[in-house]
């Protein structure tokens, strides 16, 4: 069955490695998931509850949306301050209502990350599990994919070209899809 994901950035830069990561993921995605980034985080407006009525901002209800419609959700995403970046944390509160109806209720999931230190997100991909549970999104418990010292992994063009983690990322990927298919 043909598996289609929903990819989300956390890091809105242009030479992002994280940008550069779903780029691998893309790449290496196995065959029959097709996996696609909703590039528009930095439209949306800080959340409010005042603009969450009848009819939200257009780039909400593209959010909404587009989730719904996938298969999976696949989050790339750096760590700032041992947590998730902003931008990423507002996508994932506007997505997150209606309480109850939320496009992230039930939805698989994979995370990974890049960031510069020895850490590899570690802890911000621990943040954004804890915010998963609350949206009982079914986040893939395994294999964890923390790619650190990022600057050493991609060559000038962003290609990801370090064979260990190119394996991690299409391991994580495979083990999407019977997690999907369980789920869904
Ligand atoms: C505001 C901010 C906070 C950061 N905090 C962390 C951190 O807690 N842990 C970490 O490993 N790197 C941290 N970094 C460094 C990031 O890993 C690095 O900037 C990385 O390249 C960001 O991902 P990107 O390349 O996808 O933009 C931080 C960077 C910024 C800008």
């Amino acid at each position: 069955m043909p598996i289609t994901v929903c990819a989300l950035v956390g890091s809105l830069r242009k030479g992002s490695y994280n940008r550069y990561l779903t780029h691998a993921c893309q790449e290496l995605a196995p065959d029959g998931m097709t996996i696609e980034i909703f590039d528009r985080l930095r439209e949306l407006p800080h959340y409010d509850a005042d603009l969450d009525g009848a009819t939200p901002p257009e780039p909400v209800v593209a959010l909404r949306s587009t989730i719904a419609q996938a298969n999976a959700l696949l989050i790339v995403t750096p760590e700032y301050n041992y947590s998730i970046p902003g931008v990423l944390k507002n996508a994932i509160d506007w997505a997150s209502r209606p309480a109850g109806k939320s496009c992230l209720n039930k939805k698989p999931a994979a995370i990974l990350g890049a960031s510069t230190g020895l850490m590899g997100t570690v802890r911000g991909q621990l943040a954004l599990r804890q915010s998963l549970l609350f949206t009982e999104t079914y986040a893939l418990l395994k294999p964890e994919v923390m790619v650190t010292k990022a600057a050493d992994k991609f060559d000038a063009e962003g290609r990801l070209t370090d064979e260990p983690t190119r394996t991690f990322v299409r391991q994580l990927l495979e083990a999407l899809i019977p997690w999907t298919n369980r789920l869904t």
